[in-house]
């Protein structure tokens, strides 16, 4: 049925909330910011920038662009020095493991993340080369629920947007599919969403939803 899975990368391949968690409280509590997990957790499959933005909803002061850069920068300058952290033993073999029987099958298979950091990630996941296509936050102008970095990867593929599945764990991410015109697998936070197709309890449902 499907000719490309489009995966994103941060709470579908792997899990780098903790990380974000960690670089973000880092900086809300430097601006004096209450941020906590629940926070947190709407940041997922955001922008940078636009995840600084929710949290500074609880921020007083007025800040300009050029502090907005900086204090990003600097998050990301944490996360990048947490991410070292990551190995492959960080790469659950359910997950390897399904993905090789999906290739096996003759699918195409590209990564679909906001993130800037998705090659540093996948490198310290052991997966560099591994992917037919990334698309990542590096090559769009705008992030999920904007479909481009999904229709991006499915062009780098060659293939049409109908013919691929996205898998994601955040609503905004399953909003891109359907913008972009693709079927979207649910998975985590994203199982129960209304807006997948298929609502997956562990990775490796990915095969049946393939196959029917
Ligand atoms: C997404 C994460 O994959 O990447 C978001 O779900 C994050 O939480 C976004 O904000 C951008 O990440 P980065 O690595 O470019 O700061
Ligand atoms: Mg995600």
């Amino acid at each position: 049925k499907y000719r490309g899975i489009i995966f994103d990368l941060d709470g579908v391949i792997c899990h780098t909330d903790k990380y974000h968690y960690q670089a973000w409280k880092q900086v809300a509590d430097q601006l004096g910011i209450y941020f906590d997990e629940t926070i947190n957790n709407r940041l997922r499959g955001v922008s940078r920038m636009e995840s600084f933005e929710i949290i500074l909803e609880r921020y007083d002061g007025a800040m300009s662009e050029e502090e907005k850069e900086r204090y990003t920068a600097e998050k990301n300058e944490i996360y990048k020095e947490l991410l070292k952290n990551m190995s492959p033993a960080d790469l659950a073999p359910e997950v390897k493991a399904t993905m090789d029987e999906l290739r096996k099958r003759g699918l195409k298979l590209a990564i679909g993340s906001s993130s800037r950091n998705a090659c540093f990630i996948l490198g310290q996941l052991g997966l560099d080369g591994y992917f037919d296509a990334v698309s990542d936050g590096n090559q769009i102008t705008h992030s999920k629920p904007d479909p481009e970095v999904f229709l991006l990867a499915a062009k780098l593929i060659h293939e049409k947007p109908e013919d691929c599945l996205v898998v994601e764990d955040a609503r905004a991410g399953l909003m891109a599919a359907k913008a972009g015109g693709m079927d979207g697998a649910g998975i985590g936070d994203a199982s129960d969403c209304e807006l997948a197709a298929y609502h997956l309890k562990s990775f490796e449902e990915l095969l049946e939803a393939c196959n029917s």
